[in-house]
């Protein structure tokens, strides 16, 4: 069988909430181009001809079941299961795998949460079956692979080693890295040790090398993004609402911005770069918003300028104020006149006068 009908989806563990956005909402759940953003990798896998996933995660469980439901919205069959405490990347695929109905020789993908990509799932699938692995992995390319799993291969794509964030230089042997995505035949995932944490990319990926395992990895230079900063995750909002992110979850056509239901703009606003106004947000007169994530309920004030930055829901903008590159978290108020840039993050519910942040020279 080529196609892989199962899937898990790891969403839990000690890094993926992104504070402080939003304290309570686990990144997977923040609205990326208007959904929270597991849709995405939801509708992408069942796009590819996925028909059950098993949502693996180790907090806040309740947060997706009211959203996801049993998965039938999105012609999926959804289950959770929760992690008493994390079991890390392998522990947490081998804990789900109790759900998975696939038989022994069958595949199973297996995704990181935190990633949006274009990756073609059927083509990783496809290569699993022709090559005969044990595993297969989507590699990509990077600048710099140092905060990844490093992934050599030989001429023929087969894994000859995986080093996860080398510390030392002479570590660094390539520039493909593990992108996230993997095809595992079943009864692999039932060698992983249960009930103790296990890390896949530090104990059962080099496990497997060693005991001689067939590990084929498959390069691949479509959209690939990590959205394990805010930052990187207005970035991937902007370009889901872009095109350049395919997903056929968002909601609505793709073009330069997109503009959710009861939301209000002034007609001399301008809005682009794959911009998001969220609904019921508010953008005053004279606003410009750029490449940006403006969340539910949120108000711009007249004359304010966005660019690169994600203002939480029910968050509020005063007039003339300058984000470039800013996080603000849900229910902050900015007050007029204030200049917030390069990586600041604002906690949820702060309140900043008028005038009482700039980066530029007094005047
Ligand atoms: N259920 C569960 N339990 N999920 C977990 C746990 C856990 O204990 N630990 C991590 N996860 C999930 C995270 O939610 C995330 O979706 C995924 O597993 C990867 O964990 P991260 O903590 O985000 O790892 P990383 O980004 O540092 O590195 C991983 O991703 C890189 C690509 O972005 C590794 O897989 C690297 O090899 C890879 O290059
Ligand atoms: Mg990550």
């Amino acid at each position: 069988m080529t196609e892989a009908k199962e899937a898990i989806l790891l969403v839990g563990g000690k890094g993926t909430r992104l504070r402080p956005l939003t304290v309570h909402t686990p990144k997977p759940m923040v609205p990326a181009a208007g959904v929270p953003f597991l849709s995405h990798q939801l509708a992408r896998a069942r796009a590819a001809g996925v028909e059950h996933i098993v949502l693996a995660t180790s907090y806040l469980a309740e947060v997706f079941e009211p959203y996801f439901g049993d998965g039938s919205g999105l012609g999926l069959h959804i289950e959770y299961v929760t992690e008493l405490e994390p079991l890390g990347t392998g522990g947490a695929i081998r804990n789900a795998a109790s759900r998975l109905t696939a038989a022994p020789d069958e595949p199973v993908l297996v995704f990181n949460g935190d990633i949006l990509t274009g990756l073609d799932i059927r083509a990783l699938a496809a290569t699993h079956t022709a090559s005969g692995a044990d595993v297969s992995l989507h590699l990509t390319r990077v600048e710099d692979p140092r905060a990844f799993g490093l992934v050599p291969t030989d001429g023929d794509g087969r894994v000859t080693a995986f080093l996860e964030k080398p510390e030392t230089p002479e570590q660094i042997v390539t520039d493909q890295i593990n992108a996230g995505a993997y095809v595992f035949r079943r009864s692999v995932i039932d060698t992983v040790p249960a009930g103790r944490p296990v890390s896949v990319e530090r104990e059962t990926f080099p496990g497997l090398l060693t005991a001689g395992a067939h590990l084929q990895g498959m390069v691949d230079s479509t959209y690939w993004l990590d959205l394990g900063t805010p930052q990187a995750f207005v970035r991937g909002s902007a370009d889901l609402v872009l095109g350049r992110a395919p997903s056929p979850a968002v909601p609505g056509r793709c073009g330069d911005r997109l503009v959710l239901p009861d939301a209000s703009v002034a007609p001399d606003a301008k809005i682009g770069g794959g911009s998001v106004i969220g609904e019921g947000a508010l953008v005053g007169a004279g606003a410009r918003i750029d490449g940006s994530a403006i969340l539910a309920g949120a108000v711009v004030g007249p004359g304010a300028v966005i660019e690169d930055s994600l203002v939480g829901a029910g968050a509020r903008i005063g007039e003339r104020t300058v984000l470039s590159g800013a996080v603000v978290g849900d229910g902050a108020r900015i007050g007029a006149d204030n200049e917030l840039r390069d990586g600041i993050r604002v906690w949820c519910g702060a309140v900043l006068p008028d005038g009482a942040v700039r980066f530029s020279s007094d005047q």
